[in-house]
């Protein structure tokens, strides 16, 4: 990659200073497609406030030294819980799109999870970063697609290409009603596409009836379902996770059926609105794995005290999606590591200040009793 020198300026300091930077600098139609929610974006506003909502518990004079934040997570070690969202069409923010941001993860040691809706090809993704000593976990999130065939296409691609898991995203078999994106439609420059879907052959629909509705007998005849689930099981020895699961019902069925980890997350408040923010859900979906599989969770997380809090309520690790955008559009592949090392800087200090050497040390005690 043969990236113009960027710099940072000093009055970046949180990632609400980088979402405020973004904000003026993309045009209606691209913020509205990074930052909308669903409908009212009650679910969206939701997400960051539950975690502001809850109260931390500092304890005092407990010991620190040699602290860190590593964690086992699928088999790997891994310096800090944080992974990079999987998110589409990331060179609307910034040409070096996907490559910026998966250069970037893997410098700060976190996770990358690329998009079925990627403008950077798969390959070109693991080629740069797979050789890196402390690089974090490099997944691949895949669409069910048209056919069952041209799924596998997918998956034995991502296979092929060098990443370690699948993330297969079940929230999201239609688009939310985002009315943001219908306020400022976006239009897409003409080099930025979804390069692993040119040329997907796709089965044509059936013609409808009259009183035939074009959700119902045309475009969710193509949806996947727990059948699909346990099929792309069986085709690949990769890690499955599930994105987009809410319900504790859900996540125990998942379970039943060989995933390897599940990943709570209401796609930031983008399809459905008004489902419960997931700080509010994680307590009863940590109970209902009951530690069968890795729980991640994503939505609204934007401080170090946010992570924390979701570690202390049962979750293995957390997603960050929005804020890396941010930080793309605002310095490339820099502004993303600025976000992430501005979150893991968080993250020490308030495991200092709650007493916690250790995620080990992390559990309910570090929630204020009743918060
Ligand atoms: C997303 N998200 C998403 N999820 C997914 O599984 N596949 C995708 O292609 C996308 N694309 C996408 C684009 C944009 C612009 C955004 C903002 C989000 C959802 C994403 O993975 C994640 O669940 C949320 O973004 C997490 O919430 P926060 O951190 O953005 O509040």
């Amino acid at each position: 990659m043969t990236a113009a020198r960027q710099t940072l300026p000093a009055d970046l300091v949180s990632l609400s200073d980088h979402e405020a930077r973004a904000r003026q600098a993309l045009d209606a139609g691209v913020w509205a497609y990074v930052q909308g929610g669903a409908a009212d974006e009650l679910t969206l506003r939701a997400n960051h406030q539950a975690w502001q909502a809850l109260s931390l518990a500092p304890r005092v004079l407990r010991p620190l030294a040699h602290g860190h934040t590593r964690l086992r997570l699928l088999g790997r070690e891994l310096a800090h819980p944080l992974i990079v969202a999987p998110m589409a069409h990331q060179r609307l923010l910034h040409p070096h799109g996907e490559a910026a941001t998966a250069v970037a993860a893997s410098a700060q040691g976190a996770g990358f999870v690329l998009s079925t809706q990627s403008n950077t090809p798969m390959e070109d993704i693991c080629r740069l970063v797979r050789d890196e000593a402390e690089r974090g976990p490099l997944w691949f999130q895949l669409y069910w697609q048209a056919s069952a065939d041209a799924t596998l296409q997918l998956v034995r691609r991502a296979e092929a290409a060098g990443f370690e898991a699948l993330v297969l995203s079940v929230d999201a078999p239609v688009s939310g009603v985002r009315d943001a994106e219908r306020r400022h439609p976006l239009q897409f420059p003409p080099d930025v596409h979804a390069v692993h879907l040119q040329g997907m052959p796709v089965p044509p629909l059936p013609d409808l009836l009259p009183g035939q509705s074009r959700l119902f007998d045309q475009l969710l005849l193509q949806a996947p379902g727990w059948d699909d689930v346990a099929w792309l099981r069986a085709q690949t020895r990769l890690p499955l996770l599930l994105k987009g699961v809410t319900h504790p019902a859900d996540a125990t069925q998942a379970i039943a059926l060989g995933v390897d980890g599940l990943i709570l997350s209401n796609h930031g408040g983008r399809t459905l609105d008004t489902v419960p923010a997931t700080a509010q859900l994680l307590p009863a979906m940590a109970r209902a794995i009951h530690g069968a599989v890795p729980l991640i969770v994503d939505g609204g997380l934007r401080r170090g005290t946010d992570v924390l809090k979701a570690i202390a309520l049962g979750a293995s690790a957390v997603m960050v999606g929005r804020p890396v955008l941010h930080g793309l559009a605002n310095a490339g592949a820099l502004g993303v590591a600025h976000v992430l090392r501005l979150l893991r800087d968080e993250l020490d200090v308030a495991m200092a200040l709650c007493g916690c050497r250790t995620l080990a040390d992390v559990g309910p005690g570090v929630l204020w009793p009743g918060a």
